[in-house]
């Protein structure tokens, strides 16, 4: 429940299920009735900057049975573009008792850090970050030290495993919606990225990679907020 994007909106599907929090407690529970696994429930502030109707839904989400809590401390309609509200991830957290993870923005360790400490959550979701560069787990964890090809690697893998799992209008798709947030690490994303937009077949993503994913590209510290944001 913490998708805005309005193709998911508009089906009622996403963050628009927090327009109608008893619809929202009835697919939880429908969902907690089938399964045994844990399960973790991720939703937003909801449409308002008010966070009353959060804490209330949080609440309901724990008697339901929920065994995590995974916020993001945003309204719906803003898609990614202001900060997080944080001090709201410490609302949730005190009004349960079930782990509550924080959720927003994290790009490096010490981000993940201080969102654990300035808000008492007891874990970090990773989003975009864990698209553009999916080993950072490894990374952060256990010292993982990424070869000057992992780029390349990880983008010939990504098209892999699309062209296993999908047909080849829809790898492709895919693969263009992942390389804004691959592009973002780079200091000139924006040129890789049109490269790969350019790309009309996996065949032609895969020279792409060849060609435009070198060792000692230049990363940027942090994200280019501009694509980063889409
Ligand atoms: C491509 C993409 C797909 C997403 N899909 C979902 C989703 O299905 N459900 C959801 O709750 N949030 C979804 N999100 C939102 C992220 O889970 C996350 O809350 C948001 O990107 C902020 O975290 P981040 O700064 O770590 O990316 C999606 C985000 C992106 C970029």
């Amino acid at each position: 429940m913490g998708c805005s994007v309005s193709g998911i909106v508009n089906k009622k599907a996403g963050a628009a299920l927090l327009k109608e929090p008893q619809a929202a407690l009835a697919a939880v529970e429908a969902v907690r009735n089938e399964i045994s696994i844990p399960l973790f429930v991720k939703f937003r502030t909801g449409w308002s900057p008010d966070i009353a109707p959060a804490v209330e839904l949080a609440k309901q989400f724990e008697s339901a049975g929920v065994d995590c809590l995974v916020f993001h401390p945003r309204v719906a309609p803003d898609k990614r573009t202001r900060p997080p509200v944080i001090e709201n991830i410490t609302a949730i957290k005190e009004a349960v008792s079930i782990p509550v993870f924080g959720n927003g923005d994290i790009i490096t360790p010490e981000d993940c850090l201080n969102m654990l400490e300035s808000t008492g959550c007891d874990g970090v979701s990773v989003g975009r970050m864990a698209m553009a560069r999916p080993w950072l787990f490894a990374e952060w964890t256990s010292g993982f030290e990424p070869d000057e090809n992992i780029f390349r690697d990880y983008a010939l893998r990504l098209a892999d495993a699309l062209d296993t799992h999908f047909d080849p209008i829809r790898a492709l798709k895919r693969f263009k919606l992942f390389t804004v947030y691959f592009a973002a690490n780079f200091t000139f994303g924006h040129s890789l990225q049109s490269k790969f937009l350019a790309a009309k077949s996996m065949d032609q993503v895969r020279e792409a990679i060849h060609k435009h994913l070198r060792p000692g590209m230049q990363l940027t510290k942090r994200p280019n907020m501009n694509l980063y944001s889409t």
